[in-house]
């Protein structure tokens, strides 16, 4: 299983950030954004990731996670030139994906909580599986509806009257197919790749699977300002009183024994003197300890 996270788009409406680098890079309470999505790849054992955003930004994640290999990744970096759509990661990462299948996920998409549904999808996915999450305001997602049996019988991407409250996040678990799917489609009337358009595909081929998500998960939003500081105040919140950070890819790199103890060493000897290298000291001393 091959993973993809897509940091691209504008971010307009993060402006005048928006203007220097993807709203990826920015700050949730300790860490910027995209950690957030690439500890969930980690998490569900994926170790080959490409990361795909805008020319500008690549050289930052670059500097901030270079090939991957110190965390026991494989990391690849490719350009989207312009926002052409979310279902164009497919196409510009067709060669890396090879004959495998890939897990999408996008760069601004926060998930917490117990993650078995994901699991699930990675270990057992046939043809594509995506998942339903209950929203307030539907209007601004791409929305699935369920029939009685509980199997999904549409997709409309931000429909005016949804015909449901249950969005589709940004996370998405496909077959090899995706990639000639996605080559197949055709822009929408915003001129994009959608996404949805894909997951329309797999749903008239009988290859869709839409699991729900229970409200015992967060999925946050980090559209806006506002969004932005409710996952900061939301995470430091947690991390706080837990005393655990969410989306550490360095702990989770040892914890699902992508590196050894003594390159989880070298890491922190990496990391200059600051609070998250003490939590990384902290978690060491309590392996070298146990
Ligand atoms: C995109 C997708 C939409 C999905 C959402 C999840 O929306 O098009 O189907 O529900 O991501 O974050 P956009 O980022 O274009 O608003």
């Amino acid at each position: 299983m091959k993973g993809i996270i897509l940091a691209g788009g504008a971010g307009s409406r993060l402006y005048p950030v928006s203007k220097i680098y993807s709203k990826q890079l920015t700050l949730i309470y300790d860490k910027p954004l995209i950690y957030y999505p690439l500890s969930i790849l980690m998490l569900g054992g994926i170790r080959e990731i490409l990361i795909i955003s805008n020319k500008e930004t690549i050289p930052f994640y670059k500097q901030l996670f270079n090939d991957g290999s110190h965390l026991g990744l494989d990391i690849k970096y490719e350009v989207q030139a312009a926002p052409n759509g979310i279902a164009e990661a497919f196409i510009i990462g067709s060669s890396f994906i090879g004959k495998d299948s890939a897990t999408l996920i996008l760069g601004d998409n926060i998930f917490y909580g117990y993650l078995d549904f994901f699991y699930n999808a990675v270990k057992n996915n046939e043809g594509a599986t995506i998942f339903g999450y209950k929203v307030n305001d539907p209007e601004r997602y791409g929305i699935v509806e369920f029939g009685p049996d509980g199997k999904a019988l549409s997709i409309e991407e931000k429909p005016k009257i949804p015909k449901s409250p249950y969005a589709v996040p940004g996370l998405y678990v496909y077959n090899n197919d995706v990639v000639s799917i996605s080559k197949n489609l055709k822009p929408s009337a915003r001129g994009e790749l959608e996404i949805t358009d894909v997951n329309k595909e797999y749903l008239k081929r009988g290859e869709l699977r839409v699991e729900r998500i229970g409200r015992g998960v967060a999925w946050l939003d980090t559209g806006t300002p506002d969004a932005l500081l409710q996952a900061s105040t939301f995470f430091g919140v947690i991390e706080e009183r837990q005393g655990l950070k969410v989306a550490c890819i360095e702990e989770i790199a040892y914890q699902r024994k992508f590196i050894s103890l003594e390159s989880f060493r070298k890491v922190i000897d990496e990391i200059p003197k600051c609070l998250y290298r003490d939590y990384l000291e902290k978690v060491y001393d309590n392996v070298k300890e146990s």
